[in-house]
């Protein structure tokens, strides 16, 4: 089937950085469609405190609260499907943890929130949340891996991808990635990941402004590296039987 599939946005209005309201949210989701994508995941970010259900479970029922009004008034021709983007955090991996109930709806996948412009919280405990994940029988997605090339305080990790590859996840760059938007040399990281043959997924992680809900624009520049085929192959879903 021809179109598009993000994996990666931020569609859900008023709970993270990305839409700011309904109509916000309606409006990237029309431009989505209007470039090619059929469907999208739209994934607000989730830091879990997993040992709090009450704040977790609170958060998560007002995602889904508003994203059931994005989807009531979603365009024709394109689906939207909710998931989650998962932080990792250091202690909050017990051995009665879930990552299950984030998993991107309809898959066994779990979109996990890969590495920022400079060091974080979350950068220790990354290869560990990807091999908790494989061990509960579901599939990692690390976003945005090209965003380690992006720190200037400290000397450049060029294995960071290559450690969560071989840890088990799938790697998946974000178009804004590719276009530079999200940091300087992010743009080369991407196409050295994409040259090497690391990279299974480009998402969007669109929040509107400088990170479009769009994949056309992303396909045509991956292309660029690995060729029309190969980077279709990275936006149409095959990667994951969708
Ligand atoms: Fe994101």
């Amino acid at each position: 089937m021809p179109g598009f599939v993000d994996v990666h946005s931020h569609l859900v209005f008023g709970v993270d950085d990305g839409a700011q309201s309904l109509e916000h949210a309606i409006e990237l989701l029309t431009e989505a469609r209007d470039s090619g994508t059929r469907l999208v995941f739209a994934t607000p970010h989730v830091v879990p405190p997993y040992h709090d259900w009450n704040a977790s479970q609170e958060r998560v029922a007002r995602i889904r609260r508003h994203f059931a009004a994005l989807q009531a008034q979603a365009p024709t021709g394109i689906e939207v499907r909710l998931g989650f983007e998962v932080t990792a955090r250091p202690h909050r991996l017990r051995p009665n943890d879930d990552p299950a109930r984030f998993r991107l709806e309809g898959t066994e996948i779990v979109l996990m929130d890969g590495p920022q412009a400079g060091p974080w919280f979350g950068d220790a405990t990354m290869e560990r949340l990807i091999r908790r994940i494989r061990a509960e029988g579901l599939t990692p997605i690390l976003a945005h891996p090209e965003r380690r090339a992006a720190w200037r305080r400290e000397p450049p990790d060029p294995g960071f991808a290559e450690r969560m590859k071989n840890a088990g996840a799938l790697l998946q760059i974000d178009a804004s990635g590719l276009t530079g938007a999200d940091g300087p040399n992010t743009d080369v990281e991407s196409r050295r990941l994409l040259a090497e043959g690391l990279i299974n997924l480009i998402g969007s992680d669109g929040h509107g402004a400088h990170s479009p809900v769009r994949l056309d624009i992303a396909r045509d520049m991956a292309a660029e590296v690995i060729g029309e085929a190969a980077a279709t192959r990275l936006v149409d879903g095959s990667a994951l039987g969708l």
